[in-house]
């Protein structure tokens, strides 16, 4: 159940629609490979570090962060951790529920046969065409929000095991027909080239700290969401080997989305770098064209919606958690008051594709900029390397040893990498992007 709910919480639009956007807007290969780089030697120990905090006191991760404090004899100021986490939430919650809201348009337009025989100018059109109109898109955003709540507030379980043990591996089975359609697409030479050669010339300053922030968002990390479910995870499963199996499912997913698009893009004429639409432009116009198109394409952003559900859920579990601990607050009402929240920063973002375009909010950045950057590049990675600076140096040894059962050579492995190596590497990534803008 445990790797079922964390797998539906990694995978979800960060997958599928934003990392090839990233991918393309950065210049391909050389993103590719840091965010690798990325995922393996400091997502995977932090997600670790995650699990095996929530296990250790099975409470919510505000909670976990007093208790453990308590435990080790540490500063209070560490629970800071569960308060950055609790906002950080509200952020990606907030244009999540935007974004999901495309996916579900497009699940009723390509199934209605809008895009049958489109091309590339149609497609791009149409999705000009939904940014520009705010009150359609807070239609969709509601909409999808309101799904969220009403699991949220009903208990997650039941819901959560049906769609994950029959969408995923729907989703991956589609990722596959789409990818057996874009390998014929006439661009797979080039979008192999543009996704694993390595052009670091491409990749600025800004693609590293992008890579990272996109691996912590891939894996729901940094802000206690995989804490949150470490709670849950019996105390004779192994930590590590579940760990592997989400992170390595999540990546595939992420690559086989990007293989399936960029060849698509190629093939098409369409500019890799053209940023959050780019999945919403190339996979109508893949259906528009194959056979059974409108079945595929509607299942397929119906399953692409679930998988987006599925992470939603996650990003409420924090705080609702730590009301219901608290305050012994009922479900419903916390799901309720959590979700009206983040819809109402949501539409911030909804503007920001169209009356509020132009206005900057911080640094040059609009609105949606401003609330993923500092979500993505900041809060989650400066809460990862929390989280790891903690596990690895002021947590007590017999405390990490007992949760991840094992000592010797692999525990001073993971001592190495969740004292020094996550830490330096988000270190290193920070440092080096304020000083090339300053
Ligand atoms: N990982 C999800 C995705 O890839 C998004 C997500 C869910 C998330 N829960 C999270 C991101 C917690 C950061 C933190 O779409």
């Amino acid at each position: 159940m445990f790797i079922l709910a964390a797998a539906g919480s990694a995978v979800g639009l960060g997958n599928i629609w934003k990392f090839p956007y990233m991918a393309g807007e950065n210049g391909g290969g050389a993103f590719i490979l840091v965010y690798l780089a990325c995922i393996f030697l400091i997502g995977i120990p932090i997600m670790m570090a995650e699990v095996l905090m929530g296990r250790e006191t099975r409470q919510s991760p505000i909670n976990t962060m007093r208790q453990l404090v308590k435990l080790s004899g540490a500063s209070p100021a560490w629970t800071m951790i569960g308060w950055m986490g609790v906002a950080a939430g509200f952020l990606i919650l907030s244009f999540y529920g935007v974004i999901a809201g495309w996916s579900l348009y497009y699940l009723f337009e390509v199934s209605a046969g809008t895009f049958q025989g489109t091309t590339g100018e149609a497609a791009s059109a149409a999705f000009d065409g939904l940014l520009a109109d705010p009150l359609l898109m807070i239609g969709l955003q509601t909409a999808f929000m309101a799904v969220t709540i009403f699991i949220v507030a009903r208990g997650v379980s039941g819901g959560l095991e049906l769609a994950i043990r029959w969408f995923m591996p729907l989703l991956l089975l589609l990722l596959l027909v789409l990818l057996g359609y874009s390998l014929t697409s006439g661009g797979l030479a080039e979008g192999l080239d543009f996704m694993f050669s390595f052009h670091p010339e491409r990749l600025g300053v800004e693609g590293v700290l992008d890579a990272m922030g996109q691996a912590f968002f891939t894996l729901s990390l940094g802000m206690g969401a995989i804490m949150a479910y470490g709670a849950y995870v019996p105390s004779n499963a192994s930590i590590t080997s579940t760990i592997f199996t989400i992170a390595l499912l999540d990546t595939f997913v992420a690559v086989a989305a990007g293989l399936v698009i960029f060849p698509l893009v190629f093939a098409n004429g369409l500019n890799p770098a053209e940023g959050p639409g780019l999945m919403f432009v190339t996979l109508p116009l893949a259906f528009g064209q194959m056979p059974f198109g409108a079945i595929f394409g509607g299942v397929f952003f119906l399953l692409v919606s679930f998988a987006a559900l599925t992470s939603a859920i996650s990003l409420t579990e924090p705080a609702l958690a730590w009301l219901v601990e608290d305050y012994n607050a009922k479900r419903g009402r916390v799901a309720v008051t959590l979700g009206v929240i983040s819809w109402a920063l949501g539409l911030g973002t909804v503007f920001s594709f169209n009356i509020w375009a132009d206005v900057q909010i911080f640094f040059g950045k609009n609105f949606f900029d401003t609330v993923d950057f500092l979500a993505n590049n900041t809060l989650l990675p400066l809460g990862g390397m929390l989280i790891a600076l903690f596990v690895g140096w002021v947590l007590p040894k017999s405390t990490v040893v007992g949760q991840l059962g094992f000592d010797g050579g692999r525990y001073a492995l993971w001592q190495v990498l969740s004292r020094f190596v996550a830490p330096a590497g988000v270190l290193v990534v920070f440092v080096y992007t304020v000083i090339s803008t300053v």
